[in-house]
Formats: structure tokens, sequence, C-alpha cells
């Protein structure tokens, strides 16, 4: 039987898309919640492989994580000065995710646990970035923001959750076609620009005099779902018209658009259910503009805003380890490899 320690190491790998990662991270408990510190975080990034064919080609992206994954996890545990024998668990993103990508970390993971005797702690990708921006919160920082409204906003998924505590959530709603990173995606791509497109439009965002006038889909739904496949639509419509547009006008107003959309829901959520804060993670939480308005507003609301630093927006593997930390505070048991698989469409409970 295998005994709980104290302070937990956990090895962490993450592949579910593009970027293979491993992390080593100690595990803490303070005033009875978790204090996670991150030894070490190793991240290869596939956007040099990617950015040539426009987008994520699954197949290519297994190949390059089948390449990394061992360097990667190594230099993970060298750097962090941490022989695998110190590892306590190995934590493994087993989903949602490109099945091709995500059998790769998955199966690596249980091999270790198969040469090492480690248990594994199979780890929800969108927990992950959930959990993201509690990372480097003091214990009483943390007792202090609940409930909380979280917004995840990343390339395959746009979530809004609330957590009643560090224990408890459920989703309030979410996207019913694209994320809110896959428009930003197809926007640059209708633009010419490289991906990942998000930063991109960003970039030249900032750039714009007159910013374009597009629609805020579902801004006045009565639900927390949103859409954003019509507004990708509306740019598209936009660019036939005005051939002549400056770009920078079309991005600013798209992402205008996109921030007033996530923006006002999240406040409106925060209002509904009381919440004391507000914080967005997911790789679109690196966008400026968006994480400013939310800032802002909070500020106006006297709400606590948190963000996972930069580094921790996009995805990483620290994060994973993150999220097995708060499985372990809710007293999850790590599995046998036997009894974990990779599952592409898994959500967020
Ligand atoms: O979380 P993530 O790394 O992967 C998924 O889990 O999907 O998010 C990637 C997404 C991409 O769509 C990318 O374009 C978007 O995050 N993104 C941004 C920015 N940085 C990354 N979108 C808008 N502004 C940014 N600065
Ligand atoms: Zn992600």
């Amino acid at each position: 039987m295998f005994k709980t320690p104290k302070k937990p190491v956990i090895l962490a790998i993450e592949s579910s898309c593009d970027e293979t990662a491993a992390a080593v991270l100690t595990v803490d408990s303070i005033n009875n919640f978790p204090k996670a510190v991150t030894l070490s975080s190793v991240v290869r990034s596939q956007i040099k492989l990617h950015s040539n064919m426009g987008g994520v080609v699954p197949e290519v992206a297994a190949r390059a994580h089948v390449k990394n994954i061992l360097p990667v996890v190594s230099k993970a545990l060298s750097a962090a000065g941490c022989p695998l024998e110190k590892i306590d668990y190995i934590a493994v993103t087993a989903g949602p995710g490109l099945i091709p990508s995500l059998i790769v970390g998955v199966e690596f993971a249980k091999a270790m646990s198969l040469a090492s005797g480690k248990p594994v702690i199979p780890v929800n990708h969108l927990e992950g970035h959930l959990y993201s921006p509690f990372g480097r919160l003091s214990a009483s920082e943390s007792k202090k923001m609940f409930p909380m409204v979280s917004l995840i906003v990343s390339g395959g998924h746009t979530i809004l959750v609330l957590m009643q505590n560090e224990k408890k959530y459920r989703v309030l709603g979410q996207t019913v076609d694209d994320a809110a990173g896959e428009a930003f995606d197809k926007v640059a791509k209708l633009l010419g620009l490289p991906y990942p497109g998000g930063p991109e439009v960003g970039r030249l965002a900032q750039s714009s005099r007159r910013p374009a006038d597009f629609p805020r889909p579902m801004l006045k739904s009565k639900d927390y779902n949103f859409s954003f496949a019509g507004l990708k639509t509306a740019v598209l419509y936009f660019l036939r018209d005005h051939p002549q547009a400056e770009s920078s006008d079309i991005c600013a107003g798209f992402q205008q658009a996109v921030v007033d959309v996530l923006a006002t829901k999240t406040m409106r959520a925060a209002k509904e259910f009381g919440a004391k804060s507000v914080s967005l993670s997911g790789g679109v939480s690196a966008n400026v503009a968006l994480r400013k308005t939310l800032q802002k507003l909070c500020k106006i609301s006297r709400l606590g805003f948190f963000a996972p630093p930069t580094g921790l927006t996009t995805d990483n593997a620290e994060m994973i380890g993150l999220a097995a930390a708060f499985l372990l505070h809710k007293s999850y048991k790590p599995k046998h490899y036997a009894g974990v698989k990779a599952d592409p469409n898994l959500q967020l409970k």
C-alpha cells in the first residue's frame, strides 16, 4: 500500500496539444490550503513546426511529442535536482485534447509508473488552467477569494465556472461553437497572420486608430453561454466588403467585441453569485485588453482579480502539477497505471 507523504513531490507531464511539457513541484499545506513550490518547469513548443501549416496537425504534433518527451522530462528532473526515486506521484494530462498527442504523455507516464512503482494522477487539462492562478497565492489571500467566478479561455474552450471553494466548483456556461482562442486564430488566418494568431491579433490591435464595429454575440442572452463562430463570419464579410480596411482596425474591433462579451458575462455572473473574486486563465488570458478590462471592472466592483503569471497562461506542466496538488487536497486517491487512459473529450464536472 502506498503511504501518503507529508510534502509530496509531483512530476507533472503535459502533451494535450502542441506543447510538450514537464515540471517538478513540491506541495505543502499552509492553513489547510495547498501551497505548491515549482522546482522546475520545461516547455518545448511546436509553434515553428505548425506555423508553416497554419495550425496544429495532430499526426505531426504526436510525432514531435514522441521525440521531445524523454528529453523534456529528463531535463525537468535534473533541473529540479530530483531523481525519479524522490518523486511521489506522476501527474499527467489525461484530456481533453488531441488524442494522438494525449496518448504520448499518458503512455509515457504509465511506463514511468511501471518502472518506478510511483502511482499516477490523471489530470483534466481544464482543471490545470482553472488552478493556474492559484500557484503564487498566499494561504490568507486564498481563503478570502471564494466564491470565485473563473473564466477559462483557451484555444479549445471558453468556460465560465463558479468556484464555491478550492474543492468545489460547477460550470455556469460555455461556448456553443468556437472557443475564444479558436476565433482569434481563425480571424488571424483570414488576415494572413501567422499561427498562433491570438498574440498577433492582440499586438496589431494596439496600433488601431479606428476599430471596426462588430456584433457582440449572446451578450444579452440570460444564460452564461458564449458563441464566437458568427463573429468570425462577420469579420469575413467585413473583409469582403471593405478590402482596403486596415488589419489593425479589424483586429481591434474583433478583440473589443470578444472582450466585451467575455467581461460583461463574467461580471454579471460575479454579481449574481455574490463572488468575492474573479479569475482568468487559459491561453487567451495573455491578451492584454482582456486582462486590463477584467482587472479594471473588478477594481470598480471591489472584487479580487487573479490571473496566472506570464508563462502559465498557455499550456505548461506546472499547472498540471498544481491541479494534481488540489486533487490530493480533495483526498483523491492516485491510481495504478493500469487504470489510467487518455480521454480526448474529458469534461469539467
Ligand atoms: O491554453 P492554450 O495554450 O491551449 C489550449 O488549451 O487550447 O491556448 C492557446 C490559445 C490559442 O488560440 C492562442 O491564439 C491564444 O490562446 N492566445 C491568445 C494570446 N496568446 C495566446 N489569444 C489572444 N491574445 C493573446 N495574447
Ligand atoms: Zn490549454
